[in-house]
C-alpha cells in the first residue's frame, strides 16, 4: 500500500488484507446453519406415486427402480397406512389393467383397476389425498396416450375420453385427478365433466409443461406403458422450449387448473423457475423416473451418497419454486426429515 492509499482508505496494511466482511461467520456450526436456511423440505411438499396392478397379495419390484413396486390392491392398503402413517400427506395412483385395447376401455371403466383401488384406499385411510393419474398409455395395446388413426394420435376424441376416466375417478372417491397426456383443451373438458356432475370442489392438477423426454424410461417398466411405435413428441413438449411451456401452463389456468406441474423436474429447473414467478400458482414438480433410478444406480456403484444427493435434487426442486414434488424418494426423503430434526 502506498502512502497515498493509506490517506485515502484510512486504513492500515493488514487491514485491508483481512477481509471486513466474512461470509462464513454464520455457517462456522449447524446452529448458524439451520438459521439461516432459506429452504427447508417437509413431508407436507411430498406426494408419492404408486402402481396397482391385478391379483392378490403382489409386490414386485420395479428392475429399473429399486425399492419402487407394482402392487396389488390388497398390498397398495397396506402401503398407503404405511405412507399415511410416515407423514406423507397424499400419493398419485397409476394402474396397469389386466387387458389392454386400442381404445383403452380400461381407463373409463367403473370398474377399472385404479378406481377399485381408489375405492379400497378411501375405505380403510380416508384421510390420505388420493391423486390419480388420467391417461390412456397404460390402457391401450398401442401405449399411447390417446386414440391413434393412421398416424395421428387424434386429439378431441381422446380428450372426450380423458374426460370421462376422470369422472369414473372422482365418482370412485378420488380427491383430486391429474391429466398427464398433454392433449389441448383436456382441463377444460375435465372441469366441465366433473362440475356437471356436481363435483365442483374436486380440484385438477394439470401435466402443465410436460416434456417428451427420455428419463421416464423406467417409468414405462413400471406402468407397462411404452409405445409400441412411434413416441410422445406430437403432444408432449420439445425440451428446447420454455416460452412454450409459460402459454402451455397459462392455457391450463384459463382452462380451470388449481395447480400446475412441469415435469421433468432436474433439467426444467429454469422453467419451473419462471411458472412460479410467473403465475404464482400453487406449483407441482415431478421428478420423474429417470431422475430417481440415476441416483440408485450411482449410489448402487458406490459412485455417490444416495441419500444426501437425493435430498439436495429434493432441495433444489424446493427452491426454484415447487410447493409439492412428486417423487419416488418421498418414503426415504420423510425419514431423513424424521432423523434430522
Ligand atoms: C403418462 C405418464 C408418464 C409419467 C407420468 N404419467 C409417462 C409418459 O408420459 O410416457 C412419467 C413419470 C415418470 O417417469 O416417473 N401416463
Amino acid at each position: 500500500m502506498t502512502l497515498n492509499e493509506k490517506a485515502i482508505t484510512g486504513l492500515d496494511a493488514q487491514t485491508v488484507l483481512q477481509p471486513f466482511k466474512r461470509l462464513r461467520r454464520t455457517r462456522m456450526t449447524e446452529q448458524f446453519r439451520s438459521m439461516v436456511r432459506e429452504t427447508e423440505l417437509s413431508k407436507n411438499d411430498f406426494i408419492y406415486p404408486l402402481f396397482v396392478v391385478p391379483g392378490k397379495s403382489i409386490k414386485k419390484e420395479v428392475s429399473s427402480m429399486p425399492g419402487v413396486f407394482q402392487m396389488s390392491i390388497d398390498t397398495i392398503v397396506r402401503e398407503c397406512a404405511e405412507v399415511k402413517a410416515m407423514g406423507i400427506p397424499g400419493v398419485i395412483l397409476f394402474g396397469i389393467p389386466e387387458e389392454k385395447d386400442d381404445v383403452g376401455s380400461g381407463a373409463y371403466d367403473e370398474l377399472g383397476i385404479v378406481q377399485q383401488t381408489v375405492r379400497a384406499v378411501k375405505k380403510e385411510i380416508p384421510e390420505l389425498v388420493l391423486i390419480t393419474d388420467v391417461c390412456l398409455c397404460e390402457y391401450t395395446s398401442h401405449g399411447h396416450c390417446g386414440i391413434v388413426r393412421g398416424n395421428e394420435i387424434v386429439n378431441d376424441e381422446s380428450v372426450e375420453l380423458l374426460a370421462k376416466e376422470a369422472l369414473t375417478h372422482v365418482q370412485a372417491g378420488a380427491d383430486m385427478v391429474a391429466p398427464s397426456d398433454m392433449f389441448d383443451g383436456r382441463v377444460r373438458a375435465i372441469r366441465g365433466v366433473l362440475d356437471e356432475n356436481g363435483f365442483t370442489n374436486i380440484p385438477i392438477m394439470s401435466y402443465a409443461a410436460k416434456y417428451a423426454s427420455g428419463f421416464y424410461g423406467p417409468f414405462r417398466e413400471a406402468a407397462e406403458s411404452a409405445p409400441k411405435f412411434g413416441d410422445r413428441r406430437s403432444h408432449q413438449m420439445d425440451p428446447a422450449n420454455v416460452q412454450e411451456a409459460l402459454r402451455e401452463v397459462e392455457e391450463d389456468i384459463k382452462e380451470g387448473a388449481d395447480i400446475v406441474m412441469v415435469k421433468p423436474a432436474m433439467p426444467y429447473l429454469d422453467v419451473l423457475y419462471r411458472v412460479k414467478e410467473r403465475f404464482g400458482l400453487p406449483t407441482a414438480a415431478y421428478n420423474v423416473s429417470g431422475e430417481y433410478s440415476m441416483v440408485k444406480a450411482a449410489a448402487k456403484m458406490g459412485w455417490i451418497d444416495g441419500e444426501r444427493v437425493a435430498i439436495e435434487l429434493l432441495t433444489g426442486i424446493k427452491r426454484a419454486g415447487a410447493d409439492l414434488i412428486l417423487t419416488y424418494f418421498a418414503k426415504e426423503a420423510a425419514s431423513y426429515i424424521d432423523r434430522h430434526r
